[in-house]
């Protein structure tokens, strides 16, 4: 079989790079340029398998720079330096699988309790770990219902509560009171654990000091994706777990010699390699100028949107703007996530004001409803008709402008 395999590569990424100017509908930043990490370690296997702790044989890993990462996102969460356990994972769902087992394995008899609109991973992971689940309420902006936890709760008084809050949930980047939920664990006796799954949020606002995982949070577990926030060019992520007792001691493997302490076996060192850089070479005060920017847009676009007629909000901290759902035209164009009534566009770092600009001028285009036809003078008997060396008269054909009001398409 003959295949040109350069060209199938090069049409990918010509896709890909033509799709790239309206893809503004899910959360990766693009403003980050990983070339050079990715042309000097991308030609072989860096494998981390095991405990990020234990170094395996040889030296086709990158152990050092997860335990950087692991070390730097601890930090940024104000993590206690002598109760703090983490790894880099292939993404959120692995962070949520990883803290959501270790919590389970530890309170065998809880109940799972996660908002509607938590991420659909969480119910999968509920199925995957055989446990027990309740769906708390969420209000329409996003957040959960506390005292629809507070109930559920105390209707299970003999049960350890497993809590997951989100910080920053999928379509509207809400983000749940972890004090308010850490006051019902709290006042529950049989206790439980407190999860965050922070795939989107959990940088941005630890960088703002508005999420601690510190003693007095209440949080034991954390997980967040790095493909995200930091835009790194493959599914990646790291999970945070507190409290020794709560993470999983796997055993000792002899021929890896490494432990055996995460979901998966191998693991991807050039993802940590990657998150590694992306640390590195912005700092915290990098990535907190990144997430003020990105507000900043975000800011700018419920404006524009709202100016152009179109009912657009945003959480305050957000990048996420939610949009009354736009004609399918514009929503297939722009790539937007769409549940029914309601869409969303993230101005995540590297999205741009000409993008956002030629959005709403999409949506503006599409509301506009096209001018009412002039019907055509009848010619007048005295007029006499145009001679063949005039040009032919044009103002008659040009439409007065629309005084009618915009509508939005039923
Ligand atoms: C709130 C939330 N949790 C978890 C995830 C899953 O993350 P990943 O796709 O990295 O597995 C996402 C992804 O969109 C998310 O928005």
């Amino acid at each position: 079989m003959d295949i040109d395999v350069p060209a199938v590569l090069e049409h990918l990424v010509d896709r890909a790079h033509a799709a790239a100017a309206t893809s503004i509908g899910f959360p990766g930043a693009v403003d980050l340029d990983y070339t050079d990490v990715v042309a000097r370690l991308g030609h072989r296997l860096w494998n981390n398998i095991g405990d990020p702790a234990t170094d395996p044989g040889g030296a086709a890993h990158t152990k050092a720079l997860e335990r950087a990462v692991v070390a730097w996102f601890a930090d940024t969460l104000a993590m206690p330096p002598d109760d703090r356990w983490g790894y880099v994972t292939t993404g959120g769902t692995e962070g949520n699988l990883a803290a959501l087992h270790a919590a389970h394995r530890r309170h065998r008899r809880a109940v799972v309790y996660y908002s509607a609109a938590a991420h659909y991973s969480i119910p999968k992971i509920v199925d995957v770990i055989g446990a027990r689940a309740v769906v708390i309420n969420a209000r329409p902006d996003g957040e959960m219902d506390y005292a629809h936890l507070a109930a559920q709760v105390r209707r299970r008084p003999t049960r350890p509560a497993i809590v997951v809050a989100t910080a920053g949930t999928t379509m509207t980047e809400a983000v749940d009171d972890t004090t308010r939920i850490r006051d019902v664990l709290a006042a529950h006796g049989p206790g439980g654990h407190l999860h965050v799954d922070a795939a989107l949020s959990g940088i941005p606002l630890a960088l703002d000091g508005q999420l601690r995982i510190d003693d007095g949070s209440g949080i034991g577990s954390i997980a967040i994706s790095g493909h995200k926030f930091l835009g790194v060019p493959m599914p990646c992520g790291v999970v945070l777990i507190r409290d020794r007792a709560a993470r999983i001691h796997g055993g000792h493997i002899t021929y890896t010699n490494t432990a055996d302490t995460t979901i998966s076996g191998s693991r991807c060192g050039l993802a940590a390699a990657l998150l590694w850089h992306a640390i590195a070479s912005y700092g915290r005060e990098g990535h907190r100028w990144r997430a003020s920017e990105a507000r900043q847009l975000a800011a700018y676009t419920v404006d524009r949107l709202t100016a152009a007629g179109w009912p657009a909000w945003r959480h305050p901290h957000a990048f996420t703007i939610v949009l009354d759902t736009p004609p399918a035209t514009v929503r297939q164009k722009w790539l937007l996530a769409t549940d029914g009534a309601v869409s969303h566009v993230i101005c995540m770092p590297g999205v741009t004001r000409r993008q956002i600009d030629a959005f709403v001028a999409d949506i503006t285009a599409a509301i506009t409803p096209p001018a009412a036809s002039i019907p055509r003078p009848r010619a007048r008997p005295t007029e006499t008709p145009p001679s063949r060396n005039q040009p032919p008269r044009t103002d008659v054909l040009v439409p007065a402008p629309s005084t009618a009001p915009r509508r939005r398409p039923t």
